[in-house]
């Protein structure tokens, strides 16, 4: 006989990432469409020397050094996750007691919600209001939640623009509890919040390696935060959480700057073009600040782009503001041009 569900479990889905889709373009899950890193296939070549018959080090000793080293901070106020994911998760582990608040501005990225809940929290949300083609953060309403977390992602997911550092300041300056700006994104716009930890206390920064870096598949992501935070949050942590290989490409992809520079030079560029283009076929396309956008299309579009074999998000049943909305990952210049001549003939 299977024992009862934890309660959280009754009603918390895990979000359906429609991951296997073997053989269609995936312009649906904001990954990088240049390709992986080529550090991947260079570090692969070096495996004999990984001695996987070891573990890892417990926190990811070489890539929270080559991360200091990076942004120019201690060493101890870094956390390495399992993707951005996992430090979403540690987030609600170490700060909520069941039924405490976990607040973020919706729409959101959906994992908010699902680790608010798996971790007995209270998931509490905040709409961002609508400013003309894009959304701003209503940083009164986030204050009011008292929350003991609140979670911020800028540039935003599933919107795609960031917020002004001033809101996110601002936010940062007056709220009770932990702050942490989710900026898995920031790299395609240049926002960096990372060195106002120095002054903040109360700053979580997340990063991942799964967009600009092109690591997706190898799960890497972190936290920056001040000592206290960190060690907080390692409370937590599960030892050996990313594995050697993961954690050496992304050392590796660190110093190795070609494909991130070609990457975020390229991407935000591409996604002008293609925003512009998708206009001009009589969509609402909101502004975007990263490698993907949001558009509200005349007719439905993602079953009939699905039919000629390229995924894109349908994000109608999110939340109510995004109604007739798919969110879409841009790539390299043919594959964007696959996609508009697809969407043209689909609406
Ligand atoms: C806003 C945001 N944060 C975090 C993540 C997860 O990143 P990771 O792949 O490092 O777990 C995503 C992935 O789509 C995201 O959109």
């Amino acid at each position: 006989m299977l024992p009862p569900l934890r309660t959280p479990l009754r009603s918390v889905r895990v979000p359906a990432y429609q991951m296997d889709a073997p053989g269609l373009l995936p312009m649906h899950a904001n990954t990088n469409l240049l390709g992986q890193n080529p550090v991947v296939a260079r570090e692969a070549r070096r495996a004999g020397t990984l001695e996987a018959n070891q573990y890892p080090t417990e926190n990811s000793e070489e890539l929270c050094g080559a991360l200091a080293e990076h942004h120019g901070l201690p060493r101890g106020w870094f956390l390495a996750g399992n993707g951005c994911d996992e430090v979403i998760d540690l987030l609600a582990k170490t700060f909520l007691d069941p039924g405490d608040a976990f607040a973020y501005p919706v729409p959101a990225f959906v994992m908010y919600r699902f680790y608010a809940g798996v971790n007995c929290g209270r998931a509490v949300e905040v709409p961002l209001v609508r400013d003309g083609a894009s959304f701003r953060l209503d940083v009164e309403g986030l204050i009011a939640t008292r929350a003991r977390v609140i979670v911020v992602a800028s540039p935003n997911n599933p919107t795609g623009g960031a917020f002004p550092v001033e809101d996110l300041m601002d936010l940062v300056r007056r709220a009770p509890g932990i702050v942490a700006i989710d900026e898995a994104y920031a790299d395609f716009c240049g926002q960096n919040l990372v060195p106002e930890t120095r002054r903040s206390p109360n700053l979580v920064v997340l990063r991942t390696f799964s967009k600009s870096y092109g690591l997706a598949g190898l799960r890497v992501g972190y936290a920056v935060a001040q000592q206290p935070v960190i060690d907080a949050l390692r409370r937590a942590k599960p030892p050996f959480n990313v594995s050697t290989f993961s954690e050496r490409c992304a050392a590796r992809a660190l110093r190795e700057r070609g494909f991130w520079k070609k990457s975020v030079a390229a991407l935000p560029r591409e996604c002008r073009r293609v925003r512009a283009a998708c206009a001009t076929l009589g969509c609402e396309v909101f502004d975007s600040d990263a490698n993907f956008f949001l558009m509200r299309t005349p007719r439905p579009v993602a079953a009939a782009l699905a039919k000629r074999g390229i995924l894109v998000r349908d994000v109608s049943a999110h939340h109510p503001s995004l109604a007739g909305c798919v969110r879409v990952t841009v790539g390299t210049p043919a594959i964007n041009r696959r996609f508009l001549r697809a969407l043209e003939a689909v609406l």
